[in-house]
């Protein structure tokens, strides 16, 4: 069979290729990471922040960000929150179901690419954490190549939605400055207490040479974006991961249109100059 349609699309981007659920993990009450192996052991390479979008058969199909590192050799993952009914679906997922799997889409974090001795600070809120888990992988490996340092500020609304606790330990192990925070307290957080935002002055990264790199509800972003700036972060230097509906992801349909650009083919990852008069749209 030829790898490309006749509408020059490769196959994977149009068919979606059968994935099995090897593994699953319950990150908390209503986010469940889930390992997938292609049936015909084709694995799909991609880079951190790109999406794919999974099919629960008779159900729908949703985007969903790949929250494993490219560099990583095992399964696919990713990281999905229940909010309705295809993610409730691919939530529900027990160890040896099958799914579909089409992409991967869209534009990523840059982070290797673009490589630098500067600070590169990552700012997630709640479930943001997955479309950037890849980014932090691969820049607290650089770590050990001469790149600059990491800096990994988290929010949750409560303590027990934070996710990848066990991520967050071994990358402070790993040299990277990691700082959680929680809007409410629960019985048993000692932790700080406060929007994210509230993390970023005393963080301790040079703000006059660093890149950020957000992903977590828009008016998280717009928040952390315009705090970034008042300490000195050059708005250029700062990228954000936007959501809007995906059908197609492929730049067809024009689902997914926010302002002149396409999401599924110019973003998600888009630069905060270009994407903050954009952030207010209204999804069409
Ligand atoms: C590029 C991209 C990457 C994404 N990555 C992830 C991820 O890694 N993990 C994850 O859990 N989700 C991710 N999402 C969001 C996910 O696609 C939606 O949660 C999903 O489409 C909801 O579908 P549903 O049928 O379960 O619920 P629906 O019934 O369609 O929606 C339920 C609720 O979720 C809201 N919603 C629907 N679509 C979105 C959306 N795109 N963004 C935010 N809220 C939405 C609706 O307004 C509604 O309130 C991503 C979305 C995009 C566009
Ligand atoms: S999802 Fe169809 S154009 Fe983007």
């Amino acid at each position: 069979m030829a790898n490309t349609t006749e509408l020059g699309a490769p196959r994977s981007a149009l068919i979606p290729a059968l994935h099995r659920v090897v593994a699953r993990r319950s990150e908390t009450a209503d986010v469940v990471t889930l390992w997938l192996e292609p049936l015909d052991g084709a694995r799909c390479s991609f880079r951190s922040g790109q999406f794919n979008m999974l099919s629960a058969f008779g159900v729908g199909e949703v985007a969903v960000s790949v929250s494993a590192s490219p560099s990583d050799p095992g399964p696919l993952r990713h990281t999905v929150r229940d909010v309705g009914a295809v993610t409730h679906a691919l939530c529900s997922c027990d160890v040896g179901d099958v799914i579909g799997v089409r992409g991967p889409f869209g534009t990523d974090w840059g982070v290797t690419r673009n490589a630098t001795p500067n600070d590169t600070v990552v700012v997630a809120g709640g479930i943001g954490l997955a479309p950037l888990r890849g980014a932090v992988e691969e820049l607290v490996a650089a770590r050990h190549e001469g790149a600059g340092r990491v800096f990994v500020l988290v929010g949750a609304r409560e303590p027990d939605q934070l996710v990848f606790l066990d991520d967050l330990a071994a990358w402070e192990k790993a040299g990277a400055v990691v700082l959680s925070t929680v809007d409410r307290s629960a019985p048993g957080w000692s932790g700080h207490v406060g929007l994210v935002t509230t993390l970023l002055a005393n963080a301790g990264f040079d703000a006059r040479h660093c890149r950020v790199l957000i992903c977590g509800p828009e008016i998280m972003m717009r928040f952390t974006a315009r705090a970034l700036h008042e300490l000195g972060v050059d708005p250029a230097s700062i990228w954000v991961s936007l959501e809007r509906n995906m059908q197609c992801g492929l730049g067809w349909c024009g689902h997914c249109q926010l302002g002149p650009l396409l999401l599924c083919r110019d973003g998600p990852v888009v630069g905060y100059l270009e994407a903050s008069a954009l952030m207010n749209e209204r999804e069409r």
